[in-house]
């Protein structure tokens, strides 16, 4: 069912300093910092020839990162990300297997404006798994 690793998400608690190791010292492709209010994140996007990688570091108050980032003061894995084709299809065979699904079960529009769940990383070896429609 799922398909391509779409991204890997790392929190970091400095995003210049984290924008300048993957710049100048891992030599990879970053973008500019981009502003989503809507997720709570700054976001910089590493295009690598394979993949992604987003830096996340907290926008406002009620970040959704912020709890993550004090229990991991120097960053971390926040989740990974994987495309399937049809994301309510996919929704339902995960709760149908009994993996749980965040909030109510209603795909959101993601940072890259496509709709997006996320999976309960203790019924995923912990690990916090977002499913991105492409
Ligand atoms: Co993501």
């Amino acid at each position: 069912m799922i398909g391509r690793l779409n991204h890997v998400a790392i929190a970091v608690p400095d995003l210049d300093a984290a924008v300048a190791l993957y710049r100048d010292a891992l030599g990879a492709d970053v973008g500019a910092p981009q502003d989503e209010p809507d997720h709570g994140v700054t976001v910089v996007f590493i295009t690598l020839p394979n993949t992604k990688v987003e830096l996340l570091y907290p926008l406002g108050e009620t970040s959704p990162i912020a709890g993550f980032l004090e229990k991991n003061p120097s960053g971390g894995i926040h989740h990974i990300c994987y495309e399937v084709q049809d994301i309510l299809a996919a929704r339902d065979r995960l709760t149908a297997q009994g993996a749980r699904v965040l909030g109510d079960g209603t795909p959101r529009i993601g940072a890259h404006g496509k709709p997006v769940l996320f999976l309960h990383p203790k019924d995923f070896n912990g690990t916090l798994i977002e499913l991105e429609e492409v």
